[in-house]
């Protein structure tokens, strides 16, 4: 089978993971967990970063972090992968689902068309008209490696005061090249970014998240939630809830060695991504999505669009490359259809069900030879 996305590992992962071995150093303590936050806040130019042991748990925690409680609600794109969505029910919140762009992000035109018609601004807070619920947080995450645009939504956001946390699970290397965030990668723009290492991103610890931050509070804090709140660790005080949420010394010692080959795994990406368009955009019926121009994107999955001039439908083509050995796969099932979902709002979303139906992801790993990446590019000329 021609996989999805996997990991890449031929660098000094297992020197590392025998260090920690052989020094003990294999829980939450130990010399990489801090190696790697300092790794990862040079190269993102964040203030802070604090490692999680998942993206899942580094949203459960921002969202808590940015004061979200228990009834509020949080907005939040239909179109993504479920864990942004479980943050804000973890934190007793309901979320609003928006509708997407071009891009698969975010639409920021709808969802700013949204706050200004569909809430109203009260003692320094906005609430939503129809359920009279605080609106207090959103967030934009930057779909398959592509930026959203954010400059007019945090404006809006910050007259409203509603706090934007970025989830940049996929788009670790993605940065603006246009306006006023230009240089700024993707997750330092909001008040907190999540990031995702999980084993199928561009880069991995084989599980594992980190929060990144210019704010010195937030990052104290997140410290001390992620830590189960431990305000005295000899005698074990803790005077609030908190989380085993941190790190391990094991995750991040493969965190340090993958993070010095992610320009290498950028480079490929790219180069994996651009084939793909020199090569399916020839064929009729078949298109690469569009990318953001106002960006550089990390490419972490390519994705393609089909017609009705294509003779498969979605479906078939899927079916068709499985049975070649080819693992491609659709978009995820849009959350505000999701069965335990279907009660919370959601404003005028078009669009995403559109581009689900007539999208795939192709084969992106890093570690794709050009064999293969061949023979996936032969395998659609049908
Ligand atoms: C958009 C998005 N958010 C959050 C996550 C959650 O990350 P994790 O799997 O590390 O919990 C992922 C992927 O796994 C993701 O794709």
């Amino acid at each position: 089978m021609i996989p999805l996305s996997v990991p890449n590992m031929c660098g000094d992962e297992l020197e590392n993971l025998r260090e920690c071995i052989d020094t003990g150093w294999l829980s939450t303590s130990g010399k990489y967990v801090e190696i790697f936050e300092k790794k990862m806040s040079d190269f993102v130019g964040s203030k802070h970063a604090i490692g999680c042991m998942s993206g899942t748990a580094a949203l459960h925690v921002s969202l808590r972090l940015l004061g979200v409680k228990p009834q509020d609600e949080v907005i939040v794109p239909s179109l993504t992968f479920i864990s942004p969505v479980h943050a804000i029910i973890y934190n007793f919140a309901s979320p609003i689902f928006m509708d997407c762009d071009d891009y698969y992000n975010l639409d920021v035109s709808k969802t700013m068309d949204f706050i200004k018609n569909e809430t109203y601004f009260e003692n320094g807070s906005t609430y939503n008209k129809k359920s009279k619920k605080k609106i207090t947080a959103i967030i934009p995450i930057h779909i398959w490696g592509n930026a959203v645009w954010l400059e007019d939504l945090i404006k809006l956001c910050d007259e409203r005061n509603i706090k934007v946390l970025e989830d940049a699970s996929e788009s670790v290397g993605t940065f603006y090249t246009e306006g006023n965030y230009s240089k700024k990668h993707t997750g330092t723009i909001g008040s907190i970014g999540c990031l995702s290492f999980n084993a199928n991103k561009i880069m991995t610890t084989g599980g594992g998240g980190m929060i990144i931050t210019d704010d010195d509070y937030i990052a104290e804090k997140a410290h001390y939630l992620v830590s189960q709140a431990k305000d005295d660790p000899l005698r074990y005080i803790h005077n609030e809830v908190g989380y085993n949420y941190r790190l391990t010394n094991l995750h991040a010692a493969i965190g340090v060695s993958q993070i010095s080959r992610l320009q290498d795994f950028l480079k490929r990406k790219k180069d994996i991504y651009k084939k793909y368009v020199e090569e399916l955009n020839k064929i009729d019926g078949l298109e690469m999505a569009l990318l953001p121009k106002y960006s550089n994107n990390n490419h972490w999955l390519s994705i393609l669009q089909i017609s009705k001039k294509y003779p498969l439908t979605t479906e078939e083509l899927i079916e068709n490359l499985n049975n070649k050995g080819i693992q491609v796969r659709p978009v995820w099932h849009l959350n505000h259809l999701q069965k335990h979902l279907k009660h919370y709002e959601s404003y005028k979303i078009e669009k995403a069900s559109k581009l689900v139906n007539m999208s795939i992801c192709l084969p992106s790993s890093s570690n794709l030879n050009e064999i293969d990446l061949n023979f996936v590019i032969n395998s659609l000329k049908i």
